[in-house]
């Protein structure tokens, strides 16, 4: 596997030296736009060099594809008000604000008003509007921006220890010697399906790049704060140090099931990995998509067109008859024997007072994931 970019470059679109006082256009932007803003100013989401025009737009919406034909599955837009939006002139630069702060400039390509119903159904597979992704897309503007953008500020993060640049996590990648790095994404805490599909991988890569999302997520998953500390500890206790490097990404989640999943992982490849694992029912959310939904949609692209081999992990339990970590592929006992773990499942334990046993998260994760949500609860 190559170390590549997606679309061969990865673009560069930080300049805090820009001016930009002569520019008097603005259109204040959303948490999701800024964190969009960010991750395509620094190369994560390369090729893209700004929001969706149109046309980029109603093919990634459509085809899965960019108007190049470079594969992109999750529209990256700029939604603005109908009033910001008549105010903008195409061809002109317009600020970019979020509470009140100049964060970047869009050099504004066009305006167009996006068929929502159609965005749904293809990127969502559902209308539903208890999908919390949809939601959120019908609940922002209605007017969408394309354009190419300058990120003139980074937003203020709360992981700087943790927060790396696609740039620089080639770099740690390439020095410490891994040619084989796999990428894994998660928003919840970590439990031992987690662990055993990431050690099973490591088994067979040089390096496991542990990228957990930070950006928005919906209000009843667990905090990204609470989530680092459990990453942090798992780390220390049970891996080792020089075969995992840990680092946010701060997009926000979107719950696009297998849509998600390729955009997951052609991020992963900007950031420099040639893997990336996908388990059951990745970014998913409810019972909208199948278990397998995520892991299918690879194969409507080549290998080469994607540039990362996604891992693909069959539901993974705890079995007690193997005492340990097992899929069905790999255990002959029945399902009576078996101990389903899913973020979901921690989540509610805790929320009712309940200690998840030791079969479903290690007890120093416990530990931190009940602490954590004692502090939430008091503050
Ligand atoms: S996600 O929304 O970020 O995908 P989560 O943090 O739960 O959610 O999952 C992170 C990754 O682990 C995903 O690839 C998911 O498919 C995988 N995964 C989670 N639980 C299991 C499990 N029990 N068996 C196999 N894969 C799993």
């Amino acid at each position: 596997m190559s170390l590549q970019p997606h679309g061969g470059l990865l673009i560069q679109a930080y300049n805090p030296e820009e001016k930009y006082q002569e520019i008097h256009a603005e259109i204040e932007i959303d948490a999701m736009a800024l964190s969009d803003l960010e991750l395509i100013g620094i190369g994560a989401y390369s090729p893209l060099e700004g929001f969706l025009s149109q046309k980029d737009y109603e093919q990634v919406v459509n085809e899965m594809r960019l108007a190049s034909g470079t594969v992109w599955s999750i529209p990256i837009t700029l939604p603005v008000s109908k009033e910001s939006a008549e105010r903008l002139i195409v061809g002109e630069k317009a600020r970019l604000l979020y509470k009140g702060e100049v964060y970047g400039l869009i050099q504004v390509e066009d305006v167009y008003e996006p068929d929502k119903a159609i965005e749904a159904i293809n990127v969502y597979g559902t209308a539903d509007l208890a999908h919390p992704g949809v939601k959120k897309m019908h609940e922002r503007e209605d007017v969408y921006v394309g354009g190419k953008i300058t990120l003139l500020k980074r937003p203020v993060k709360p992981f700087k220890q943790y927060t790396f640049d696609p740039i620089e996590t080639r770099e740690i990648f390439k020095s410490k010697g891994w040619k084989t790095v796999v990428g894994f994404q998660t928003r919840n805490p970590v439990h031992r399906a987690h662990e055993y599909i990431q050690k099973s991988a490591l088994e067979t890569v040089d390096g496991l790049f542990l990228n957990p999302l930070v950006g928005e997520t919906k209000s009843d998953d667990i905090s990204a704060e609470i989530r680092m500390e459990s990453y942090e500890v798992l780390l220390r206790n049970y891996y080792p140090e020089e075969r995992v490097e840990l680092g946010v990404f701060p997009a926000a989640m979107r719950y696009a099931g297998p849509r998600e999943a390729i955009f997951h992982a052609i991020v992963r490849k900007n950031y420099g990995c040639t893997h990336f694992i996908v388990g059951r029912d990745h970014a998913g959310v409810g019972d909208y998509y199948g278990t397998y939904d995520a892991q299918k949609i690879f194969d409507q692209f080549e290998e080469q067109e994607l540039g990362i081999k996604p891992l693909k992990f069959d539901h993974s339990f705890y079995c007690s008859k193997c005492e340990g970590m097992a899929t069905t592929k790999t255990c002959p006992h029945d399902s009576s024997a078996h101990i389903i773990l899913s973020g979901t499942k921690v989540r509610q334990m805790l929320r009712n007072g309940e200690v998840p046993p030791s079969t479903f998260s290690r007890p120093e994760v416990i530990e931190v994931l009940i602490n954590g949500l004692k502090k939430e609860v008091v503050s």
